[in-house]
């Protein structure tokens, strides 16, 4: 199996998920969480280093208020019940996007959840938040420019330090569920040499078992990074 250092899902199909049970879109986003607690343990059971998890998109902005207001109340209790856990694991908690504009209450949490696991080395767990992976060059760009730093200066590796991954490894596999295959603005920079891998099981019966699947799949592919795979002479 290639190294797999770096796991990157989005997780896709609450809301599908919960209509075809007759159930409500919040429904559909409570078995979501719980999908994602398992799947959190099972990466840091197989010693996966760095999991990172597509929370909130910046277009998830355009959903009904309720639904948003819903999945970030969602989310501050799923990391108030997970803290302990987390602590145990040796879990770091980081996120990637823009914290500002989260509400106050999740914030806090997510600032507090941080904080309380700065110093876990087991796994880092990354909540892509309020994430945008356009913005996130942009912003990139921004902040360069900003430290006057000079064009012919610029290059891959310093441009990707003023990431949200800065001094993380790219994703080395990426996993949508339910069905769609695009990456939605996520990891747009990082993603440039990531296997892809989609299944239509939606995201709340996205089981350790599945994610097994993902990972037979991705130990028979072969990556290349752009060479022939043959050896050079
Ligand atoms: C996609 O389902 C999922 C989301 C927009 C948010 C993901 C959130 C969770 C799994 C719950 C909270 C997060 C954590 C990390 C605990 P969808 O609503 O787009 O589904 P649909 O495409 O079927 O409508």
């Amino acid at each position: 199996m290639p190294p797999l250092t770096h796991l990157a899902i989005i997780m896709d199909g609450n809301g599908r998920w919960a209509k075809a049970r007759g159930l409500s879109r919040s429904d559909g986003h409570k078995a979501g969480t719980t999908a994602a607690r398992a799947i959190v343990q099972e990466c840091r059971k197989l010693g996966i280093p760095y999991l990172t998890l597509y929370a909130f998109s910046k277009e998830n902005w355009s959903r009904p208020k309720q639904e948003v207001g819903f999945l970030f109340t969602l989310l501050k209790d799923f990391l108030e019940t997970e803290l302990p856990t987390l602590l145990q694991q040796e879990i770091r908690l980081h996120v990637l996007g823009d914290l500002n504009g989260v509400p106050l209450a999740t914030r806090t949490m997510v600032q507090h959840t941080m904080n309380k696991t700065a110093l876990g080395t087991a796994m880092t767990l990354n909540l892509a938040l309020n994430y945008s992976g356009r913005h996130e060059i942009v912003r990139a760009c921004q902040r360069l420019l900003a430290q006057k730093v000079a064009p012919t200066d610029v290059n891959e590796e310093l441009f990707a330090q003023h990431l949200y991954t800065a001094g993380m490894p790219d994703p080395d596999l990426i996993i949508r569920t339910s069905g769609e295959q695009r990456l939605s603005n996520y990891l747009l920079f990082q993603s440039a040499y990531s296997e892809l891998y989609f299944t239509d099981v939606a995201w709340p019966d996205f089981h350790a078992s599945e994610l097994h699947l993902a990972l037979q799949d991705f130990a028979h592919r072969q990556r290349r990074f752009g060479a022939t795979g043959e050896e050079s002479a």
